[in-house]
């Protein structure tokens, strides 16, 4: 992949990024999550690749746009794996909560695992972790090994986990061994990431979140020199072989990074729409402008770029066609 294409992925994160941000707060998932997907979907015809989408916005008869199997690019350059969410964290954008992001990911043809949608157990650390603790190991062990490692009382780590009552055993465990914890109220792409950056204090994500948000986060964890592992939660018989016919033989087997993204290059880009901990939300400037922030990151380099940009408004049309797109349009959610 050429080190080129990390730009253009980070224009397409910017541009969904900018099209749900006017949605921040006003209680419309569907629509925010809307405007999004067709922001992504459009800036994908400009970008040099022949890309399958592989983690997407759900099965083609279910997905208008951005669904898996759906080709993406503009037929030209190499064949790669593509992984979308263009905003990751539905309710954190409608409720103008802090830390949803437009994130997408991508690397060579093949690399990236076909995860069902399901939830999926993960664990991610920071490089200083990198190898030295495993899901296989019960929550306190993992917990007591790090601290070992780290050379810190157990008293001194932060925990991340999302806000969750299937969560309430591991908080359990956490606050019993009496770590410090971070408790999450959703987009856990971010929360995973969080222990690779050590301006955020977070020494260890923990839980289960989508299995979809666990590719991308992978994707990041390898760019960023930590690690991650996973282990699909098939919650009946019917998911456990829909994991079987998307090629995963043993469903309940630990998943490496390596084997969630591959061992060959990884481009991870990221847009804040709400602030964030690393990417400051779109922020809406005088003269028709907005301002994003972004971080961009390669796997074969290790480079990780944070893109501070000013847009033009009026010099990004599409955006003015998203204008009437769900005017009158009766909002498909719920009040959240
Ligand atoms: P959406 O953007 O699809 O709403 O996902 C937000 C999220 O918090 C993910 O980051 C996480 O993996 C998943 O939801 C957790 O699911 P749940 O809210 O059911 O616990």
């Amino acid at each position: 992949m050429e080190r080129e294409l990390a730009l253009e992925m980070v224009r397409v994160t910017e541009l969904a990024a900018l099209a749900s941000a006017k949605w921040m707060g006003r209680g419309s998932k569907t629509e925010a999550d809307g405007a999004a997907t067709a922001a992504m979907r459009h800036m994908f015809n400009s970008v040099s690749i022949q890309g399958t989408v592989v983690i997407g916005e759900g099965e083609m008869d279910e997905a208008p746009m951005l669904y898996i199997g759906e080709k993406v690019g503009n037929g030209q350059g190499p064949e790669v794996d593509v992984a979308v969410d263009p905003l990751e964290g539905t309710e954190l954008a409608a409720k103008g909560l802090s830390g949803a992001i437009a994130v997408m990911a991508v690397a060579p043809k093949g690399n990236f695992l076909h995860a069902p949608d399901m939830y999926m157990e993960k664990l991610a650390v920071g490089p200083a972790l990198k190898g030295m603790v495993t899901l296989e190991d019960p929550l306190d062990v993992t917990i007591r090994k790090a601290s070992q490692i780290l050379n810190r009382p157990v008293s001194d780590l932060t925990v991340s986990i999302l806000e969750r009552d299937r969560h309430a055993r591991q908080t359990g465990i956490l606050r019993d061994l009496g770590v410090r914890i971070k408790l999450l109220p959703g987009g856990d792409v971010a929360g995973a990431m969080a222990p690779a950056f050590l301006e955020s204090g977070i020494d260890l994500y923990v839980g289960s979140g989508g299995a979809p948000e666990g590719v991308l986060a992978a994707a990041a964890l390898r760019c960023l020199g930590g690690d991650f592992q996973g282990r699909l939660m098939p919650a009946d018989l019917m998911e456990y072989d829909r994991c079987v016919r998307m090629g995963i033989r043993d469903p309940h087997r630990v998943l490496s990074m390596e084997e969630l993204v591959g061992t060959g290059d990884v481009i991870f880009a990221a847009t804040g729409i709400t602030p964030g901990e690393f990417m400051k939300g779109v922020r809406i400037l005088p003269g028709n402008r907005a301002e994003t922030s972004s971080i961009v990151m390669r796997a074969k380099t290790g480079t990780i770029r944070i893109v501070q940009a000013n847009h033009y408004l009026p010099g990004k049309p599409f955006l003015q066609t998203l204008e009437g797109l769900f005017d009158g349009a009766e909002s498909a959610d719920a009040a959240v």
